[in-house]
């Protein structure tokens, strides 16, 4: 861990923790170790610590130290996507028999994860409006283990506090899990909150350029993060090295990023909140949306994630998502370029028919860095 760097602000951990000179050449930029195995000086003995790749492997480490930095943690863990860092949270978490609180609002994916494979283990669930404290505390069982949270959320960019969830997550004696997505370290600290662990999928924000899939965890507990990583080990769900490269490269301009991704979005908010043709306009970043006023609490700026609804129903939904020039339909998020899609039938189909089905006339934007004005444009031409 490159502690020297914990005390400096956070544009300037992005670009260094984890980022030490090569020791063997002075490269300024971690290689890309691309290797499985390493050579032992006699049996055992191991020249940096690293043995096999899915135990370790340096270029991995660069970014998970960079990524413990990023989120005030102790460790940080990466893994070959986002769902591959839940899945191993879920199961060093949670054995049968236990409980766990998950949100009506959040990644299709996710909730598949708790509905189709972790309940088939015997861990119960139940599902709670995180937005709202009480609700939380009325789903918690004495079996609950864990209290999960996505805020932003997606698709709905519902807003949930998370010291106050932190609290009944103590009162529980649960682990409260954040998943820190949309909104990225830059944006939100969890663990400062009072959150126990932070799940990313680093495939959004945190690359950046939509060319890698991975996943993270991080927490602020050394005896958690010790049996995380024994789990991770043990299950082998890592990222590999070329694309831990990929995710540490991307991170240095997090920042910059992230500041130009909310400026387009809240304008995009803007415009869309005087557009005939849209219903309603979700983003926190607008006075009038529910969670306004703790996401200015907990957040720096209000991300780059804006979904709406349109006054046409779903075809029209559907059909505006192919009249986009500039807007690329396709799923995923977090990019440099704008993406549009339609959540009910494209990354949130898996939700239909549960308590976490999305409307049919949504529309979500994942809003890029390019110029502004191209993008309203765009839009307005679309939306006709
Ligand atoms: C909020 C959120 N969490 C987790 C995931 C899962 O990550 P991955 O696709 O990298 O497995 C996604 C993917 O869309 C997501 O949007």
């Amino acid at each position: 861990m490159s502690h020297e760097h914990l005390d400096k602000s956070f544009e300037t951990i992005a670009i260094h923790a984890g980022n030490t000179a090569d020791p063997l050449t002075g490269a300024v930029v971690p290689p890309i170790y691309q290797v499985s195995t390493y050579k032992q000086d006699g049996v055992g003995g191991l020249r940096g610590g690293y043995e096999y790749s899915r135990s370790a492997n340096p270029t991995r480490t660069a970014l998970e130290e960079n990524l413990a930095a990023l989120e005030g943690g102790v460790r940080g863990l990466a893994f070959a996507s986002g769902l591959a860092a839940e899945d191993c949270l879920l199961r060093t978490l949670l054995v049968p028999g236990d409980h766990v609180v998950i949100p009506n609002d959040a990644y299709g994916g996710t909730f598949r994860l708790f509905a189709k494979v972790v309940s088939r283990w015997g861990v119960e669930w139940s599902v709670a409006d995180t937005s709202d404290p009480a609700s939380v505390r009325a789903a918690v069982t004495d079996r609950t283990k864990a209290i999960w949270v996505e805020t932003p959320s997606n698709p709905l960019l519902g807003i949930t506090d998370i010291a106050a969830i932190a609290a009944v997550a103590k009162d529980a004696g649960a682990k409260l899990v954040v998943d820190n997505t949309f909104a990225s370290p830059y944006l939100q600290q969890p663990l400062a909150l009072g959150a126990d662990v932070v799940v990313h999928s680093l495939t959004k924000y945190m690359g950046g350029h939509s060319d890698v899939v991975g996943g993270a965890l991080v927490t602020n507990s050394a005896e958690l993060g010790e049996e995380l990583a024994y789990h991770q080990n043990a299950m082998g769900a890592v990222a590999g090295p070329f694309d831990s490269w990929l995710v540490l490269r991307g991170i240095k301009t997090l920042p910059v990023r992230m500041d130009r991704h909310s400026e387009n979005a809240g304008k995009i908010a803007e415009m869309l909140t005087r557009h005939p043709k849209v219903s309603q306009v979700l983003y926190p970043g607008l006075p009038e949306h529910p969670g306004h006023e703790v996401a200015a609490k907990q957040m720096r700026a209000f991300g780059g994630m804006i979904s709406f609804r349109v006054t046409g129903g779903e075809q029209e939904a559907v059909d505006l998502c192919a009249r986009t020039k500039v807007f690329t339909l396709g799923e995923s998020l977090g990019g440099v370029e704008s993406l549009i899609e339609h959540p009910g039938r494209m990354t949130h189909a898996s939700v239909a028919g549960s308590a976490l089905e999305v409307p049919g006339d949504l529309v979500r934007l994942s809003v890029g860095i390019e110029n502004v004005d191209d993008l309203l444009a765009d839009l307005q031409q679309a939306l006709g």
